[in-house]
């Protein structure tokens, strides 16, 4: 794990941007995607490249990380919604080569097997990008979650609805329930580029880098994970030794 110290989020924006961009240009990526507040400015870093440098994304795959059950593609905090919003709609990925979990499927169990053998047929994730969830999620493989474990269906726990429900109206409209790829499948991904910025993230920044590698701990699996670079600001690396 590299872990990486920035003076802000804004470098932090930068510091991912300028990864997925060397591993762009090398020729076609299958990206991983995270959604969620934390990867939006390298999102829309890597539109202004787009748009302004002709950094080109024309011959890249994206996977997402997870989508909510319940919630339809056309929903709008769908997850499939939101990366289109953040960021595939205003690049050249080609949207048939968006891949989400389908949150509205008949049988979830059998759509996230699809899934898990969607990204092996792709020839596995080649650079993921992760958020940090503040009791330590990555997905939505919440604490206890097994550390070698599939893209499955989960529950989201209480914190985690609850630092969700400022995407929704109310509250309880936040789903109970998500597809995600499991910490084995995204364990598997050739190379992690992971955020975390502010003060809310320190604690579970503190676990991930130097706690024991745990389930309590989702994120501390990437202690193993050969090719993992850390992006904090100073507000997330502040629990740090
Ligand atoms: C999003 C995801 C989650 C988020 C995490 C942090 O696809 O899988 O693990 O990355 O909840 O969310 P933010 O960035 O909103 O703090």
């Amino acid at each position: 794990m590299h872990v990486i110290l920035c003076d802000s989020a804004a470098e932090v924006a930068v510091a991912a941007a300028d990864l997925v961009t060397r591993r762009v240009r090398r020729g076609p990526a299958v990206l991983g995607l995270a959604t969620g507040g934390t990867p939006q400015p390298a999102y829309r870093e890597l539109i202004r490249r787009h748009r302004e440098e002709g950094l080109s994304f024309a011959g890249a795959t994206a996977f997402t990380l997870d989508e909510y059950v319940g919630l339809a593609s056309e929903h709008t905090q769908s997850y499939r919604a939101t990366i289109l919003r953040d960021f595939v709609s205003h690049v050249d990925l080609p949207v048939e080569r968006l891949r989400t979990p389908r949150g509205d499927a008949p049988d979830p169990a059998a759509e996230a097997q699809r899934y898990e053998e969607s990204i092996t047929a792709a020839g596995g994730v080649d650079l993921q990008i992760l958020g940090l969830g503040t009791n330590g999620h990555i997905g939505f493989n919440e604490p206890g979650s097994s550390l070698s474990s599939r893209t499955t269906v989960r529950a989201l726990t209480r914190q985690t609805r609850a630092d969700n429900s400022r995407f929704f109206n109310h509250g309880e409209e936040v789903p109970r329930l998500c597809l995600t790829q499991g910490l084995g499948t995204i364990s598997a991904a050739r190379e992690i580029v992971l955020l975390a910025v502010g003060s809310g993230k320190a604690r579970a920044v503190r676990d991930m880098v130097e706690g024991p590698v745990s389930a309590r701990c989702p994120a501390s699996v990437l202690q193993f994970h050969p090719h993992t670079t850390v992006l904090l600001d100073r507000e997330a690396a502040a629990e740090l030794e």
